[in-house]
């Protein structure tokens, strides 16, 4: 790495440090900070699928008491609370609205496992009660909704991880560490591939009647009023950009993050180069594309995101990876292995690295779970604060922002919150929410 992108990482880790330091916290603020000795009371608002996993997570480490599940789809609630209580002996209070769980006192955290569109909303709220939050990837569906959540965290002084696990897994960590050491040479570029089946949406289906024990309205929240579909609804709502952003924003934030994470600067794209199409021939309902290349010029390296839904085939026998190509080697990294391939000295007649190989299963959401329960005892930054969220959420906003309005390049100046080249694009960083509720102002 350079001397000046050495210093940079330093002042910007100083920078942030010092930020959280001054933070003062309001009155509103009640609930306190956990005791070492202590068990940790958390609730859980969005309890179906990955919201679910996240709450086993925490329930395995034996530190922490489910006090609260929260769903908007009482046969979630139901079927999650019978689990809570079956294989982990806890009986959870029930609720339909989460500004209920958000008044109680004893709650320390709270885990936002819900659709995309709602964790703004959720987490600005969380935060004004008290409570620390881990709140699912891509943090927010906008950027202003980021801006809003990087804020709030400061504001009222909360512990907030981001649910990109992917910077607490061993190969990436590893990866990184290797690149940092010098071991790969001068970074070039960081070539990513995502190709994902779910990623084309599903057969389309017909509005239809919302189901018994749903409360749809509140489901909808602040996105706009629609007839029920099923395919707008648990899991597949993610292919349509009122409530989420397709394979772009699903696996973007968690693989973006780590081209970011290489040159070691916490900072949003400046420039981005798209293309994007709807190439597959499959009658499938979804808004979001299925073909994505998108090129994120940086200061001394590239980083290309090659997607496509609808096909599991990838290189290195890999659905999805990230290549890290330095001048001495390069790295393949996925989310059980990784290797270094040396480039070849011609002269030396030697590589330019070492090989290293290295495979394990392990899966990360655990060591990302240990990472914040740690945090909320001893009140540092995760190891995915909210910074890293945003940042990350905008290499995947900004490309699926360019594909709606029709621009191949967009510049943007995260300074003044702004597209400097494009007015249409503008209209899509900041949504509005429909009544009665209220994007957040802090
Ligand atoms: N970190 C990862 O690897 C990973 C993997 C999958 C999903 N995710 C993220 O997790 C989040 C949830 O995704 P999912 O696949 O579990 O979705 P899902 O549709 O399966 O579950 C969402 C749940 O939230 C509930 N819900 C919706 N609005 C609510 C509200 N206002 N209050 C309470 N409950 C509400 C729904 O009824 C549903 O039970 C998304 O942000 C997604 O991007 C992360």
């Amino acid at each position: 790495m350079n001397p000046s992108r050495r210093n940079f990482i330093k002042n910007s880790a100083m920078a942030a440090s010092a930020i959280g330091m001054a933070t003062v916290v309001p009155e509103k603020v009640w609930s306190s900070v956990v005791a070492p000795s202590d068990k940790i009371n958390v609730a859980l608002i969005g309890c179906r699928n990955m919201g679910f996993g996240i709450l086993k997570h925490h329930l395995d480490t034996g530190l922490v008491n489910c006090v609260a599940l929260c769903d908007i789809d009482k046969n979630v609630l139901k079927e999650k609370s019978e689990t809570v209580k079956k294989d982990y002996d806890q009986s959870p209070e029930l609720y339909g609205d989460f500004r209920k769980v958000l008044e109680r006192k004893d709650i320390n955290s709270v885990i936002i496992g819900t659709p995309d569109h709602w964790h703004c909303l959720i987490m600005v709220e969380a935060c004004q009660a008290g409570k620390d939050v881990y709140v699912e990837k891509p943090m927010a569906n906008t950027i202003g909704e980021c801006n809003i959540m990087v804020k709030a965290a400061k504001r009222y002084n909360r512990i907030v991880q981001v649910g990109q696990q992917q910077r607490d897994n061993k190969t990436f960590k590893d990866s990184i560490k290797l690149i940092r050491s010098g071991e790969i040479g001068t970074l070039r570029k960081v070539n990513i591939w995502a190709n994902f089946d779910y990623g084309l949406g599903s057969t389309p289906k017909p509005d239809g009647p919302v189901p018994e024990g749903v409360d749809y309205d509140f489901w909808l929240g602040p996105a706009p009023k629609r007839p029920f579909n099923p395919n707008r609804f648990h899991g597949s709502w993610r292919h349509f950009w009122d409530y989420g952003g397709g394979l772009m924003s699903d696996w973007g934030v968690h693989l973006l993050d780590m081209g970011m994470w290489a040159g070691g600067l916490v900072e949003a794209p400046k420039k981005v180069i798209t293309y994007a199409a709807n190439l597959s021939k499959k009658e499938m309902q979804r808004e979001t594309f299925d073909t994505m290349n998108v090129i994120f010029p940086k200061d001394d390296y590239v980083i290309n995101w090659d997607m496509t839904a609808g096909i599991q085939v990838g290189p290195f026998d890999s659905p999805y990876g990230v290549k890290f190509v330095g001048e001495n080697g390069t790295i393949v990294t996925t989310r059980s292995k990784y290797h270094l391939y040396p480039e070849w000295d011609n002269q030396k007649k030697e590589p330019k690295a070492k090989e290293v190989s290295f495979d394990h299963s392990k899966d990360s959401h655990r060591d990302h779970v240990d990472n914040f329960l740690e945090c909320l005892k001893t009140r540092e930054k995760p190891s995915c604060p909210p910074e890293i969220g945003k940042a990350a959420a905008l290499y995947a906003h900004i490309p699926n922002i360019a594909a709606r309005v029709g621009e191949t390049v967009l510049e943007w100046d995260d300074e003044n919150n702004r597209f400097t080249n494009s007015d249409k694009a503008n209209e899509l960083i900041t949504p509005e929410y429909r009544k009665p509720w209220k994007l957040p102002n802090i």
